[in-house]
């Protein structure tokens, strides 16, 4: 967790309630957290959802992985520590995005538990849902799609040696144990992920006000 640096520092609280905000929007804030391997279909699934959310009149924003690291993160690699970075200030981003009334639809591949529970434990802190759904794939089978020829490059690396850090490959990536949901995304259709992804926001009462 990353100290707090800066003292002399004050909350500065606002006049609108999270419910004003609710009712203007007509649905709650909250944040979906995708957690999966690469190529698990995160960020594809991420997309048609925030398309359908949309043609409902919600509205949602996507954080992905590959993009937030070409701007916002992009001082940052991929050792544990870099990772833990990356998934600390998306987790406070998103907590914005929440916070203001959007849902939070992220896809990282956020490999360590910790990780994500200090992100779970941030939105309880702050009563705004927090909603973790396990883009469920098992490796070989995200290593044949290999859309970006990563997990290629990645036993290539290892074959030499060198090795990656590629996660799935020599890398870790820890399963949640208490995801709302999981989606095996190798027997469930981009559409089926879809509507029970929307199934899970109503039982959460988001899509709402
Ligand atoms: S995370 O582990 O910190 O959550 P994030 O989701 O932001 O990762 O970025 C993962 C994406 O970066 C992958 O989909 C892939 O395109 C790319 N990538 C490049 N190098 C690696 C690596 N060593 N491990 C995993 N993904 C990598």
């Amino acid at each position: 967790m990353a100290e707090q640096k800066a003292t002399n520092i004050t909350w500065h609280e606002g006049n609108v309630t999270r419910e004003e905000r609710a009712k203007g929007l007509g649905q709650k804030g909250g944040t979906l957290w995708m957690t999966g391997l690469s190529a698990s279909g995160k960020s594809t699934i991420a997309v048609a959802l925030e398309q359908v959310l949309l043609q409902r009149g919600k509205h949602a924003y996507r954080l992905d992985g590959d993009n937030i690291r070409m701007g916002l993160n992009k001082n940052l690699g991929f050792t544990a520590e870099d990772r833990a970075e990356n998934i600390r200030r998306i987790g406070e981003v998103a907590k914005l995005f929440a916070d203001a009334g959007m849902i939070a639809v992220t896809s990282f591949i956020s490999p360590y538990r910790k990780d994500r529970d200090a992100v779970r434990a941030l939105h309880d802190a702050a009563k705004i849902p927090f909603i973790e759904v396990h883009i469920d794939i098992p490796v070989e089978e995200a290593e044949k799609r290999d859309p970006k020829g990563l997990y290629k490059k990645a036993r290539a690396a290892v074959a030499a040696g060198k090795g990656m850090g590629f996660t799935g490959v020599d890398d870790p990536y820890e399963a949640p144990e208490k995801a709302e949901l999981a989606i095996r995304t190798d027997k469930v259709s981009i559409a089926d992920a879809v509507l029970q992804l929307i199934d899970l926001l109503e039982k959460h009462g988001l899509l709402k006000a």
